[in-house]
């Protein structure tokens, strides 16, 4: 057998290279778009995960208060921060925490915000009105009642996850 068949031409040598190259980086830019096909459980899975919000249990009232918070949302390309609101109160020994966005079209909600409404949330886009539980008030544009967040209680302070709307 002659050496010569041997021989790998340049030609060769880099078209064998740049293959190989080229289908490493193709891998690598498609394997994070498989696996979100494949596994939908890996799509922004930020709000199952608990997030403190900066208050201790010994700071709720009975009176609702809103708290801000970040919430850290990943997808497959990159992580940002979202910004999150909800008014949190005692209710007996329960720890409400109800999100501030209107059912109706998504305005934002205000308690005890309207003298003629006291001690219920006021949307003051189209008047809708929630009772201090969440619920909507008969007669006002809003069908369903605000959303609620899961509550938990770490070493005294709030962590809030999941959101969940009601019927
Ligand atoms: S958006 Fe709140 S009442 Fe319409």
């Amino acid at each position: 057998m002659s050496e010569k068949k041997h021989r790998v031409s340049r030609r060769q040598f880099l078209t064998y290279t740049l293959t190989g190259v080229g289908g490493f980086m193709a891998a690598g830019m498609l394997s994070p778009m498989v696996r979100m096909a494949l596994d939908p459980a890996l799509e922004a899975t930020g709000d199952s995960e608990f997030v403190a919000v900066g208050l201790g249990e010994d700071e709720l009232t009975e009176e609702p208060q809103i708290v801000n918070f970040e919430l850290e949302i990943e997808d497959a390309w990159y992580t940002s921060e979202q910004p999150r609101s909800a008014w949190i109160y005692k209710d007996g020994d329960e720890i409400i925490a109800l999100s501030p966005i209107c059912t109706h079209l998504g305005c934002t909600v205000n308690w005890d915000a309207n003298e003629d409404y006291p001690e219920q949330f006021f949307c003051p886009c189209h008047f809708g009105r929630f009772e201090r539980d969440g619920t909507n008030v008969a007669g006002t544009p809003p069908t369903r009642p605000l959303d609620v967040y899961d509550v938990e209680v770490r070493d005294g302070m709030i962590y809030l996850g999941q959101i969940n709307q009601r019927s």
